[in-house]
């Protein structure tokens, strides 16, 4: 459980809120790439940390990210013109660059004109694989640009999408490094069954239920489940948490595909996030098919691609069907990602885990929260947190199956990248 203080203090990202702060001193994702795709085309609406922004990709091909309302008198940039290198309010004509500069006020006559004086707040962007990336923070502590194993791989190998859940993103991010579920809510209860989850004879299924072990590090942890198949055999599946809110984790796609994969849970705001989705294949590249990513549920057929919204959602129950439940998976909704939304998302909004009963299945959950508590205090008393130093960019996960006296970090190292350990726990 969490005191309802921490409970405050994790899951409030707005402006001034202590995680805000903490939120605002990482590369944070603003939108898909792909949203903007070509220079001076449609501007695009993002929510992100509790305040309302617009999107833009100025005639150079520059993203500008500012803030949605025009200093004159507040009307909303997104109906502005994208024209020759700045966003044009429609109500007076005051045009905005990407750096956030005034550069012309058509309702003034040029020798009353005053853009000098005027500035709309801008963020830093950057892209990198297929995502816009924004800085948020106070410049003089931006960090190295973001760089993952994932964003350096050519396009041809990775996929991305996006997905809105309607919950803070701690709860989000919980289950993304909870593995006690996984075999679980995403079970099927039948070999034959065609649906997306993990069959019978899965050994992640097949294993016994796990035993964590989280290696702190200097980026947030790598930890593993370890699930005991036989008398001579165990099933390992690691993944690593990168502060604040990045997950690896080992993947299989339909056609069993090798593939990294991972999650990044960006807070829209307080009771909303958009999860990022991404997977990249360290083999052959993609296809179209791969892309459809109709095993997590996050792709356009089950998400509609110009509001990011699920089509399976609370509204209508995730479309569960009772008689699946009974015969073919655990919950009867498709889509393994559809049913963690589905869960995260039944807790409300804002889960009061001042009433939870947590046990050792938990602990990665439990360290994860303490990192987050370390980071906001480290962050208010003028410090620095994990998450920002270099050595979390060549990681990777694995699953395999070892024998029972193996050391499973030596075996699974090559595939996981070597990373410091600080302490086990
Ligand atoms: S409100 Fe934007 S130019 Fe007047
Ligand atoms: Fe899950």
């Amino acid at each position: 459980m969490l005191s309802r203080e921490d409970n405050e203090l994790l899951t409030r990202v707005g402006p001034g809120a202590a995680m805000g702060a903490t939120m605002r001193r990482y590369w944070t994702p603003a939108l898909l790439a792909r949203e903007l795709p070509e220079p001076d085309g449609a501007p695009v609406r993002v929510r992100l940390l509790g305040e309302d922004l617009i999107a833009f990709r100025d005639t150079r091909g520059r993203v500008g990210l500012l803030d949605e309302y025009c200093p004159h008198r507040r009307a909303s940039l997104f109906f502005g013109r994208n024209e020759e290198c700045g966003l044009r309010c429609v109500y007076h004509g005051w045009k905005y660059d990407v750096d956030g500069r005034c550069v012309d006020m058509m309702n003034e006559p040029e020798e009353h004109q005053f853009t000098d004086k005027i500035r709309i707040t801008s963020y830093p962007t950057v892209e990198r694989g297929g995502l816009v990336w924004a800085y948020l923070g106070p410049a003089e502590l931006a960090p190295p640009l973001p760089n993952f194993a994932w964003t350096a791989m050519p396009a041809t190998h990775v996929n991305v999408s996006k997905v809105i859940q309607e919950s803070n993103w701690l709860q989000g991010l919980e289950g993304g490094i909870d593995t006690s579920h996984a075999p679980i809510l995403h079970r099927l209860l039948t070999t034959e069954s065609t649906r997306p989850g993990f069959k019978p004879t899965n050994p992640f299924v097949r294993g016994k239920a796990p035993r964590l072990v989280v290696d702190l590090t200097d980026y947030g942890y790598q930890y593993a489940g370890i699930r005991p198949l036989d008398e001579t055999s165990l099933h390992i599946r690691t993944y690593h948490f990168i502060l604040p809110f990045h997950q690896i984790r080992p993947s299989q796609n339909e056609r069993g595909l090798r593939l990294v994969a991972g999650h990044i849970w960006v807070p829209i705001d307080d009771d909303t996030t958009m999860v990022y989705n991404w997977e990249y294949s360290t083999g052959e590249a993609l296809t179209d098919e791969d892309r459809l990513e109709r095993r997590l549920g996050n792709g356009p057929l089950e998400v509609d691609q110009t509001t990011f919204r699920g089509k399976r959602n609370r509204a209508n129950d995730y479309l569960i069907d009772r008689r699946v439940q009974k015969t073919e998976s655990f919950t009867g909704i498709d889509g393994i990602n559809t049913q963690d939304r589905a869960i995260q998302e039944s807790m409300g909004p804002i889960v009061d885990r001042s009433h939870e009963h947590l046990g050792p299945a938990d602990k990665a959950v439990i360290q994860a929260r303490r990192l987050l508590l370390d980071a906001v205090k480290s962050v208010a008393s003028g410090g620095t947190p994990r998450g920002l130093e270099p050595t979390y960019y060549a990681l990777r996960a694995a699953e395999g199956v070892v024998p029972r006296d193996a050391d499973w970090r030596a075996l699974l190292t090559p595939e996981m990248a070597q990373t410091e350990i600080l302490q086990t726990v």
